[in-house]
């Protein structure tokens, strides 16, 4: 635990476990965008020295087009720093270097990237180019938890907010690497929407592997849950 960040998931979900705001039923109390200044305000509170999403939620901010420099010399091999000294990371998990940036942060915070070993020099070389961080691989998958030690050791990263998508967050507790669940229960249902409904926890099955102690719950303006709970390895 004291070579890696503590890690809180914190999130917003219906009750049903739905994912996206946007297919939430309506409440009589407050609208989507109440809900999401809740969770932002929460985000602000635990002022966490970094925040983690997947792939497919870092690819809804980064908006970038793929612009491999036309040449590049030797690039840096398994960490580049482009920032040492930030206040708070925005890091995303992209095994394959799908992810291109327009600038090297995302609403001021500087960005990390997580990449598996297979990824290409000229990727790296334009995350580089970009001012963005990264941490390789040694084989084709991220390990998660010798990330999280990097994390810490090469940035400072004393505690990490993990949040989402339902991928990530499942391939996080089933490696173990969750500390607490921070959940924004908004007063909406989702419902099953064929194979595209989405959960916050999306993973295979986690029983068996974790168990989760309550720590708190606070009721907030527009009827929405705060529940906290620790989290162990069963
Ligand atoms: N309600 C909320 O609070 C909240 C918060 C965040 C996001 N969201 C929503 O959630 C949706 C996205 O969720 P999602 O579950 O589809 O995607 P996601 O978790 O954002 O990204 C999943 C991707 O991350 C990569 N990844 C995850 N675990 C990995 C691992 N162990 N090793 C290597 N790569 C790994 C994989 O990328 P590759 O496929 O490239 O390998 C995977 O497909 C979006 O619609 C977003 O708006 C909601």
């Amino acid at each position: 635990m004291n070579d890696r960040p503590k890690v809180t998931c914190h999130m917003t979900s219906s009750l049903d476990g739905g994912l996206h705001p946007s297919r939430y039923t309506k409440s009589p109390k407050g609208v989507v965008k109440d809900w999401s200044a809740a969770y932002e305000g929460i985000h602000d509170a635990i002022a966490a020295d970094a925040w983690l999403v997947g792939r497919v939620t870092m690819a809804e901010m980064a908006k970038g087009a793929p612009h491999p420099p036309a040449g590049h010399g030797a690039v840096e091999r398994p960490v580049h720093v482009a920032r040492r000294d930030a206040k708070t990371y925005a890091v995303a998990v992209d095994r394959s270097g799908k992810l291109h940036f327009a600038k090297g942060d995302i609403g001021g915070d500087p960005v990390v990237v997580l990449l598996g070993g297979g990824v290409e020099d000229r990727h790296l070389a334009e995350l580089a180019g970009d001012g963005v961080s990264y941490i390789v691989a040694e084989g084709p998958e991220i390990d998660l938890g010798t990330a999280l030690a990097v994390l810490r050791r090469e940035f400072g990263i004393g505690h990490l907010l993990l949040e989402g998508g339902g991928g990530v967050n499942g391939s996080f507790l089933a490696a173990g690497l969750v500390d607490e669940l921070s959940l924004v229960l908004a007063p909406a249902l989702v419902g099953r929407v064929g194979e595209e409904t989405i959960a916050v926890f999306g993973t295979e099955g986690l029983q068996g592997k974790v168990e989760l102690t309550l720590l708190g719950v606070e009721t907030l303006e527009h009827d929405l849950l705060h529940l906290r709970y620790a989290v162990t390895p069963s």
